[in-house]
């Protein structure tokens, strides 16, 4: 079945355009066979099915599929209709005005969500969901029913694939290793006092031990992929503005999962005195009360890392010779709301991750992930002697906008490194330890970055989550030092004493 369009507006005239009936009549006919014509196939796109001229508008009712959307035909009319009537008749078009708005795409199911802006009402008959719009000129003329429209059909699709089948293929696998440990690596790691539950959600205080794993594992990412592929080190912002999310395209996905963040209404000691005060007396947080002298949240803490280097470029068209880019972040924190229940430290609403960027022409940024992928495969292959794999998957910039399924560009994507936790059993869920991923010309694009040979600019991201690559790393070799690889001991020299406590 295909999509269905049908529009009944008009456009005001700044006089009656009674007189001009005739000559409005030619252009129509005209229009058919030019205007409405162009780029569409031969006998498709948008057709005039009625048309009035009134006292101070002319009507028009178009039918279309989805060659030239009836939207679309009624803005490809206005122009030269203005300047028809303008030139022999002195009448000028003074606005435009959708009177009914039908569009009916097809679908297996009905919509979950109606609450949609400018969706007046929806339906569902006959394979195919009805949707009214209702909407003026300045929403015409800003493409918002181009944007209604793709909405729902991201919504159709999302429907279909059950929302959440992400896509998943094999590229590599380790050969089977020995594994040395069969226990859950959080609950040796609090019993040997390495980390212990912080008093957030989903957070962790690391310890000497742990954090000299993590500095280890750092080390090994600094000896064995930032040094031989050139990085250097900048700081990227960890709290985010919308604006950053909005250019990102994370602002169409990731509101369940954001930590919000709310900067006080003011500063002024005196507007928090009550709040100050009760808590004094009563020593309870004044929750409500302070949720009064709170704005509304400007963004939100660190999410994916990258995002927020990109205003760094934005807008700037970069030198030749800068290219290919290739930096890195490791000074601070991301921070996810993960599904509630108890999770161990492979699971976290506070994390640390070291975040590579790299930006190039195309074949720079493919050449790059090859490159890295490499460097990766010596890590896990030769000093961490890990069991693991690489898969191709549904790219993360894709997956926090809601979306499922492939690029379009069959080179942009992501890869996940996945590893086995033995604990988990022989059935049970590869943990995700890390990913690489070539994003195409989304961030560039979503930005505004240029290159001065005018060659097109791509870009691609990883990010090294040092509580997952413990996970995987105790969960296959435990915590006795002997039965670590040789290589990775080496380099993580002594292991500092615990706290006694009495
Ligand atoms: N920015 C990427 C992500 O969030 C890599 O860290 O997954
Ligand atoms: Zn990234």
């Amino acid at each position: 079945m295909e999509p269905y369009f049908h529009l009944k507006g008009s456009f005001k005239t700044s006089s009656p355009a009674l007189e001009a009936r005739g000559d409005i009549e030619k252009f129509i006919e005209e229009a058919k066979s030019t205007i409405l014509q162009k780029g569409v196939p031969a006998g498709r796109g948008a057709k005039i099915i009625a048309w009035e001229v009134r006292d101070s508008s002319i009507f028009f009712d178009i039918e279309s599929d989805r060659y030239l959307r009836a939207h679309d035909a009624f803005i490809r009319l206005r122009k030269p209709l203005a300047g028809m009537l303008g030139k022999k008749y002195k009448i000028g078009i003074r606005g435009a005005e959708v009177e009914e708005f039908t569009v009916k795409l097809p679908s297996e199911r009905e919509l979950s969500q109606t609450k949609i802006p400018y969706v007046r009402g929806t339906g569902f008959t006959d394979g195919m969901i009805t949707l009214s719009l209702e909407l003026g000129e300045a929403e015409l003329e800003n493409k918002v029913p181009d944007r209604i429209i793709s909405l729902i059909e991201d919504k159709i699709a999302a429907q279909s694939f059950g929302g959440k089948a992400e896509h998943w293929s094999l590229l590599w696998e380790s050969p089977k290793k020995e594994m040395k440990f069969s226990g859950d690596p959080t609950v040796e790691a609090e019993k040997r006092g390495w980390i212990k539950r912080a008093a957030g959600r989903g957070q962790w205080i690391h310890g000497a031990q742990m954090t000299h794993i993590f500095r280890t594992f750092e080390q090994i990412v600094i000896d064995e992929v930032i040094k031989p592929l050139g990085y250097v080190e900048m700081i990227f912002p960890k709290l985010v503005p919308w604006d950053v999310w909005k250019h990102s395209g994370h602002a169409k996905g990731i509101y369940p999962e954001i930590y919000y963040v709310s900067p006080p209404k003011t500063r002024d000691p005196a507007f928090w005195e009550d709040v100050i005060d009760y808590y004094k007396v009563t020593l309870e947080v004044p929750l409500d009360l302070i949720a009064q002298k709170i704005d509304k949240p400007l963004g939100g803490m660190c999410y994916a890392q990258c995002p927020s280097f990109w205003p760094f470029l934005q807008g700037k068209t970069i030198a030749d010779d800068s290219f290919p880019i290739k930096v890195f972040d490791r000074s601070g924190t991301s921070h996810r709301y993960e599904s509630g229940g108890i999770h161990g430290m492979e699971r976290v609403d506070e994390f640390h991750r070291i975040e590579l960027v790299f930006i190039g022409t195309p074949d720079q940024v493919l050449a790059h992930s090859k490159q890295m992928q490499e460097c990766y495969k010596h890590i896990f292959n030769d000093i961490l002697d890990l069991e693991w794999r690489m898969a191709w998957v549904t790219p993360w910039f894709m997956a926090q906008e809601g979306m499922t399924g492939l690029a379009e560009k069959k080179d942009v994507g992501t890869i996940d490194f996945e590893a086995p936790l033995p604990y988990r059993g022989k059935e049970g869920e590869w943990l995700e330890f890390q990913n690489l991923s070539v994003n195409g010309d989304k961030y560039p694009k979503g930005f505004n970055v240029k290159l001065q040979s005018g060659k097109e600019v791509w870009s691609g991201c990883s990010g090294v989550g040092l509580e997952r690559w413990a996970s995987v790393f105790f969960a296959q070799k435990g915590f006795e030092p002997e039965d670590w690889p040789l290589k990775f001991r080496e380099r993580a020299g002594d292991i500092p004493k615990s706290i006694r406590f009495m």
